[in-house]
Formats: C-alpha cells, structure tokens, sequence
C-alpha cells in the first residue's frame, strides 16, 4: 500500500469509536502518526491506540469535550509537544439530541450546538496559528447530509451542521494563502454508535433513500478524508462533498 500521509501529524478529535476510529486506523495504514481525542470512552480510546501503534506509527489519546475552548489549545499543544508539529486536523466528534422543535429543550439546544458547532471552532481557532506559520496544513470537517437538506427533530443537530460548512468556507478564504486547505464532508446514513438509538423506521426511510442500497460504513467516510488529507487533494478546498450512497441527491 502507498503510505500517502507518510510522517505526517493527524489530530482525530472523537477518535473513540464510529467514523473517528476509522479515520485513526486509515491514516495510521497510511503512514501517520494520530492524536485523538475522546470524551467518555476511555476503553474505545485505549484499544484504537493499541491498533494504531501496532500499524507501526505513533499514537496518543487526550480526553477533551469539544465545547471546552482552553482544552482544545491544551491538546493541539500537547500534540505539537509530543509530536513535533501538527499537519492534519479532523473535526470529527460531535452527538445530537434530537427532538422537534416545540419540544426542545434549552439545553438540547445549547449542548448540540456548543459539541458540533462551537466545538469545530474552538480546534480549528487552536491549530490555525501553526498552520499559517508553517505554510501548511488540512483541515476537514465532519458534517451531515442533514446540513443540506434539515431532518424532522433535527434543528438543532442540522443546524449546528450546517453552521460548521460556513465556517469551513471562511477559513478556506483565511488561510488559503497559507496552504491550508478546509473541507468538509457530509455523511449520509453510516453504521454506528450514534445511529443505534434512530427508531427503526427512520432507519427504513433511509434505506428507502440511498440508491446504492445499503447503509454505509464508517471506512466509507475515512477514505475519503484519507484522500482529502493527502497530497492528490492539494488544489481542493472550501469543498463540500457528501459520502452518502445518494441518499440526499
Ligand atoms: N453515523 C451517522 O449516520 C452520521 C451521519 C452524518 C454525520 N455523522 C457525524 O459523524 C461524526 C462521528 O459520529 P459517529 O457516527 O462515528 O458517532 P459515534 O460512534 O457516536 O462517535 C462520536 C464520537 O464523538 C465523541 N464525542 C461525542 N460528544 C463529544 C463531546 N462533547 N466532546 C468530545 N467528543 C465527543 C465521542 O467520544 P466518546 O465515545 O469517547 O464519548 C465519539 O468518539 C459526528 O460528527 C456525527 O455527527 C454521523
């Protein structure tokens, strides 16, 4: 295999379980060395970096909750500690609390919104500074077809997801010059942790959606950030690209 990502530094945040451990594991097959971030999952944390290193590279773990800004400075300069430098970051964690709007509570409200929307700001506000110094970096963003298209009970999941594309076409703007490119992309139905709590008919709608025919897989989404992350996306950003099986076409 082609070690596309060959030394570089990756910063996973919610590397834990679903996408974000797929991710991990396809930049370590790629040939980087991954931090990661988990929130709850201490477990899921320390078997992804079990599998990491025995890929043969460097691996860390940091607990941190996206909505807490000092800590996203503390782990992106952990990471430039232990690693040397960082290249890559993926805003990847995130959680929704769905309900219909006449039903949600405040704190829904407030929770999903400071996880998936101010949580993606608060890393890229850390890792940007570096990234501009030396000339370099990637930044890709986890959103959700659901951004594009809204999702009955999803206001404030949609639009928190929806909030981190502007904010990703922004930085795209800012630090182009910089050769930083910021992109982002939107799963459609994908099979994990967070899907496992969906009532099952909002599962068959979905099946009824995607043309492809099935539901997809957490590799799925990582080999098309592993693809984004590397040197054959270097003239792509402010990009947004759904991985989905066409499901929102
Ligand atoms: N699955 C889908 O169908 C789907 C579709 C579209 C978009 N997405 C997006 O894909 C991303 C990954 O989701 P997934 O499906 O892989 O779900 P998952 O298996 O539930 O993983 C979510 C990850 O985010 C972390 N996390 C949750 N709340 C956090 C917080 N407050 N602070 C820090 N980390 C937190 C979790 O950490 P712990 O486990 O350690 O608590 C876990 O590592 C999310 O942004 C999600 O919105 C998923």
């Amino acid at each position: 295999m082609i070690k596309t990502l060959d030394g570089k530094i990756a910063l996973v945040t919610g590397g834990s379980s679903g996408i974000g451990t797929a991710i991990a594991q396809s930049f370590a097959q790629a040939g980087a060395h991954v931090a990661f971030t988990y929130h709850s999952n201490k477990e899921g944390a320390e078997s992804v970096l079990a599998e990491i290193e025995a890929m043969g590279v460097k691996g860390a773990y940091f607990q941190a909750d996206m909505a807490d800004f000092a800590k996203a400075q503390e782990v992106v300069d952990q990471v430039n500690e232990k690693f040397g430098t960082l290249d890559i970051l993926v805003n990847n964690a995130g959680a929704n609390q769905d309900k219909v709007v006449w039903k949600m509570t405040e704190t829904m409200w407030d929770e999903v919104i400071d996880t998936d929307l101010k949580g993606v700001f608060n890393y890229i506000r850390a890792a940007s500074p570096n990234f501009r110094e030396k000339k370099y970096g990637r930044i890709i963003t986890v959103s959700s077809i659901n951004a594009l298209r809204g999702k009955f009970g999803q206001s404030n999941y949609a639009a928190a997801k929806a909030g981190v594309i502007g904010l990703s076409k922004s930085v795209a703007k800012e630090l182009g010059r910089s050769n930083v490119t910021v992109n982002v992309v939107c799963p459609g139905l994908i099979a994990t942790k967070m899907i496992q709590s969906m009532p099952d008919d909002f599962k068959e709608k979905a099946m009824e959606e995607i043309v492809l025919g099935r539901i997809g897989t957490p590799e799925d989404v990582a080999e098309v950030i592993t693809f984004l992350s590397g040197d054959g996306a270097k003239h792509i950003t402010g990009e947004v690209i759904k991985v989905d099986g066409g499901q929102y076409i």
